[in-house]
């Protein structure tokens, strides 16, 4: 496994592998991983990559003003390990002053998609993301990238980012990895402790909810969203953000009954700040 630790140094690997006519998949990270982020990699050899590289980059613009980024879990050596253990081939590693020099002025902005859910909580977090992703794929000059759909919003950011900007980069979404107990996996859950740790299961009880209702008739989305919404307010130990019914394309409000609708919410338990989603459709839930 190659660790390369510029854009210059990701560039040479990327260029001679298409020179080599390799299929490039490319799955970018913030470490501290786990078998959500494996699973991605899995993902990109299924789909024919042969070629296959991550990086692990915790990126500052993307945290606002106290949010968790000195405290944002690093442990490179254990990352590494679980890459190589994945058969990725190559892993870009960056600086910050690698992936932002002096002077740098240029962010990306995703407009729609990146409105209210998160981008209302976290103002400037998508504008980081889009930026760091966009230079993430001039640097790994992927074919296909991969991105777990746990983050929905931010999927839906960096399809619209990849399309509207012609990267010309297949962009796949990958199922959310829970634990046994429902707990969406995330490198946050890492700040759970004790009672957190059981109060963290209101999200997905929440959803799990809302999909025996859908599944049961229930087809109108506010009623489903406020069965993920009281699940969190009787749980004492979170607090609520938001648990909303969106239009799974296009991440806009539906409000009258519908056979496809994805429930996002967003809650803090404790001293963690947790997301989670589900998309239900007739014939099954996604
Ligand atoms: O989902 C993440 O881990 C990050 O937001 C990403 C896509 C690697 C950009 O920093």
């Amino acid at each position: 496994m190659e660790l390369l630790r510029t854009p210059g140094a990701m560039q040479g690997w990327a260029d001679a592998r298409r020179r080599e006519g390799r299929r490039i998949g490319f799955a970018p990270t913030m470490g501290c991983l786990h078998a959500g982020h494996v699973s991605l990699y899995g993902l990109l050899r299924e789909r024919g990559c042969d070629a296959v590289a991550a990086s692990i980059f915790v990126n500052p613009t993307q945290f606002g003003p106290g949010e968790d980024f000195e405290k944002y879990p690093r442990d490179e050596e254990r990352d590494l390990a679980m890459l190589g253990e994945a058969g990725v081939d190559a892993v870009y590693l960056p600086g910050v002053a690698d992936m932002y020099p002096e002077g740098s002025r240029t962010f990306v902005e995703v407009d729609g998609v990146s409105r209210g859910l998160c981008g209302e909580i976290r103002p400037g977090h998508f504008r980081g993301v889009a930026t760091v992703v966009a230079k993430l794929f001039n640097a790994a000059r992927p074919h296909v990238a991969a991105f777990g759909e746990k983050d929905f919003q931010q999927l839906a950011v960096i399809r619209a980012m990849a399309r509207d900007l012609d990267f010309g980069i297949e962009i796949l979404g990958a199922p959310i990895v829970r634990e046994s107990d429902g707990l969406a996996m995330s490198s946050r859950n890492k700040y759970l402790e004790g009672p957190d740790r059981v109060a963290a299961l209101c999200l997905s009880r929440g959803l799990f909810r809302a999909e025996r209702l859908f599944r049961a008739g229930e087809r109108d989305p506010l009623a489903l969203a406020d069965a993920v919404r009281s699940e969190i307010r009787g749980e004492p130990r979170a607090s609520l953000e938001y648990a909303e019914a969106r239009d799974p394309e296009t991440l806009i409000p539906v409000t009258s009954p519908t056979g496809r609708v994805t429930l996002l919410v967003a809650a803090r338990v404790g001293p963690a700040r947790l997301i989670d989603n589900i998309t239900l459709q007739e014939g099954g839930a996604q």
